[in-house]
């Protein structure tokens, strides 16, 4: 990555202001110290989005984003940490000094020329559409498929000349080297003889989220015959089409109205969606559905709508994606289209109506599996077998009452014989007990019943928010507790990172933030946010009672200790049943004294 000086940093943190930033994209009222309004990153009702001017932090209560206001930027426009530092630099006038060439930022110099050079491209393609003679034919196949002057501006659609080189030549008057231009894939060839990659065809460029070009589809006019119906840009150092969704960037204000995104299959699906007044639709472009689409499109919603052909190869392929998408989070719906029809025909016929109907009777991931297995012949429990992994990847609570219930009512079974299979499947797929006498049962009930581990996490979580509020007790726990006390890995990697920052006496959480990855980020800014303890302790208080945190700080303490002692009771008494069974007289009363010492738990 590009290094940017800390120093430079560190003015755009001083210089940004974040309710400023913000107010840019969502609507903000005061609300004692802090800014709320609704949260731009997940569909709400009540907002729950929240800024702190104070810290320079913004946090939603709702779907738990949440950081500085560089975090907030990289979010909102899709950009990674250095971009969102450039765009704050320009926004507050700080210059940027030139920076010196290290290996990532050669290749970020590259990957930027690739792009200038495919916006370069892309607008070569636009403008011989609309201006040229020879592309008559081009405008009229456009025209005959219904598309708009409008749409094909705001898809910049193109058409690439019929001649071997027409686009080679221009480039390299643009500037260009011929290496350049085969690198990006516009050309094919080498040295010698270079030619267009792309010519007599539709031209829709494919930009990544945030509206650069990085790739072409071309689509032949007419019917395909002896030549491919499209061609595409091939995987390049610069493109990767599993991490690009065609037209997202058109559809992210749409998606976040409306709540929910659709992915078809191609290219002109979406342009004719968009021209019907549906916008929060993107294409996969023909293939299976990667983590990384799927991760781009979290950043917006969870609830996606697959709508492709049915019966296509595409579908097949896109089905293998979807436990994917599920596994990552989202919450999938799949469009049944009617049959040999895209969604391109069937809004082309049916308009914005007819697809909002559609996509009411969309199915639940669940549903769709299990008619898919039904189709193929299986019985309730073959059926049940196929879709059990899906129904076990639910995490939440109520959508898991959902699922069973859907699933109960089409198989005809009862909620409770789903349960039992689903607490079968997922105690197959957990690792296997390996000790099974008594001893090994107990542990795994005392560290595994949910009240200890409840208790124990509230207290670990607890303490951090003590050290986020008051970094000043980190001695108090340090000299009681040592240094590593912390169960909960998550806890303890974020107690781990802060503590260093408390040592050198100036915790800026808004800093460490932009430090932490995604988990410990959310973790941390919802301790900073959330209200703080005790009596009067409201997010308007200036504080509370300092004897109230040291009471609580306490309590903390003891669950943590008592946990510990519980802990090393059970592997004194694994050890004890061990010793018991050699006849290890010795040891034996070597370990009674020891579980002794630690004392009993009351
Ligand atoms: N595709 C591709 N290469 C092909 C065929 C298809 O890359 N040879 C991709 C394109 O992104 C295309 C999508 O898969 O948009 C869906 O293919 P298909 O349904 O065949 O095309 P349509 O999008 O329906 O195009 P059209 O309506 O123009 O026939
Ligand atoms: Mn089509």
């Amino acid at each position: 990555m590009a290094l940017i000086p800390a120093d430079i940093i560190e003015d755009v943190r001083i210089q940004t202001d974040i309710v400023n930033l913000v107010g840019e994209y969502v609507k903000l009222e005061k609300k004692g110290r802090n800014y709320t309004g609704a949260c731009p990153f997940h569909q709400e009702r009540d907002p729950s989005f929240t800024v702190n001017p104070e810290k320079q932090m913004f946090y939603c209560f709702g779907c738990q984003a949440g950081g500085s206001a560089i975090k907030f930027l990289m979010l909102i426009e899709s950009l990674t940490f250095v971009e969102s530092v450039r765009r704050l630099a320009n926004r507050a006038g700080i210059n940027l000094p030139d920076l010196e060439k290290s290996g990532d930022d050669k290749k970020a110099a590259r990957e930027e020329r690739a792009w200038r050079a495919n916006a370069e491209a892309g607008d070569f393609y636009h403008h011989y559409l609309l201006n040229s003679p020879e592309a008559k034919p081009a405008r009229e196949y456009l025209a005959g498929r219904g598309l708009s002057q409008e749409t094909i501006n705001t898809f910049k659609i193109g058409y690439a000349p019929a001649a071997w080189d027409s686009l080679t030549v221009h480039m390299r008057k643009a500037g260009y080297r011929t290496e350049e231009i085969v690198e990006t894939g516009l050309a094919v060839g080498d040295r010698n003889k270079v030619f267009d990659r792309f010519r007599n065809r539709i031209i829709f460029p494919v930009a990544n989220a945030q509206g650069r070009v990085v790739a072409f589809g071309g689509r032949i006019l007419g019917a395909a015959d002896n030549q491919p119906k499209y061609l595409n840009t091939p995987e390049t150092p610069f493109f990767n089409k599993g991490k690009i969704l065609y037209g997202l960037h058109l559809a992210r204000q749409a998606i976040r109205q409306a709540g929910y995104a659709v992915i078809m299959e191609g290219y002109m699906d979406v342009v004719t969606a968009h021209q019907s007044g549906i916008r929060n639709v993107m294409a996969s472009m023909g293939t299976s559905l990667t983590a990384d689409q799927g991760k781009l499109l979290l950043r917006y919603t969870r609830d996606i709508y697959i709508a492709y052909d049915a019966d296509s190869a595409g579908m097949k392929a896109a089905a293998r994606g979807l436990d994917i998408l599920q596994q990552i989070g989202c919450r999938l719906k799949v469009i049944s289209m009617p049959r040999d029809t895209d969604p391109d025909d069937f809004i082309r016929q049916k308009g914005a109506q007819g697809w909002n109907a559609l996509l009411e009777g969309a199915d639940s991931l669940l549903e769709y599996k299990m008619s898919l297995a039904r189709t193929s012949g299986r019985d309730a429990r073959g059926i049940l077998d196929e879709i059990l992994p899906n129904l076990s990847e639910i995490k939440s609570d109520i959508e898991l009452e959902d699922g069973i219930k859907t699933v109960a009512s089409r198989l005809n079974i009862s909620w409770e014989a789903v349960k039992g299979e689903i607490r079968r499947y997922r105690a197959s797929q957990r690792k296997i007990w390996v000790k099974p006498d008594k001893i090994a049962k107990n542990t795994h009930n005392i560290l595994k019943s949910d009240k200890t581990r409840d208790a124990l996490s509230g207290a670990e979580m607890g303490i951090l928010k003590i050290l986020v509020e008051k970094p000043e007790k980190l001695n108090l726990f340090r000299s009681v507790l040592g240094n590593d006390f912390i169960q909960d890995p998550l806890v303890k990697e974020l107690y781990l990172a802060v503590v260093p920052w408390i040592d050198s006496g100036r915790f800026e959480p808004a800093r460490l933030l932009d430090e932490l990855g995604e988990q410990q980020a959310a973790l941390l800014s919802r301790l900073i946010m959330e209200k703080s303890f005790g009596p009067g302790g409201t997010e308007d208080s200036a504080g509370y009672d300092p004897q109230d945190i040291d009471r609580i700080a306490e309590d903390y303490i003891n669950v943590i200790k008592r946990n510990d002692q519980a802990r090393k009771r059970i592997v004194f008494m694994q050890e004890l049943a061990k010793a018991e069974k050699n006849n290890d007289i010795d040891l034996v009363n070597d370990i009674l004294k020891k579980l002794q010492e630690i004392g009993n738990p009351e």
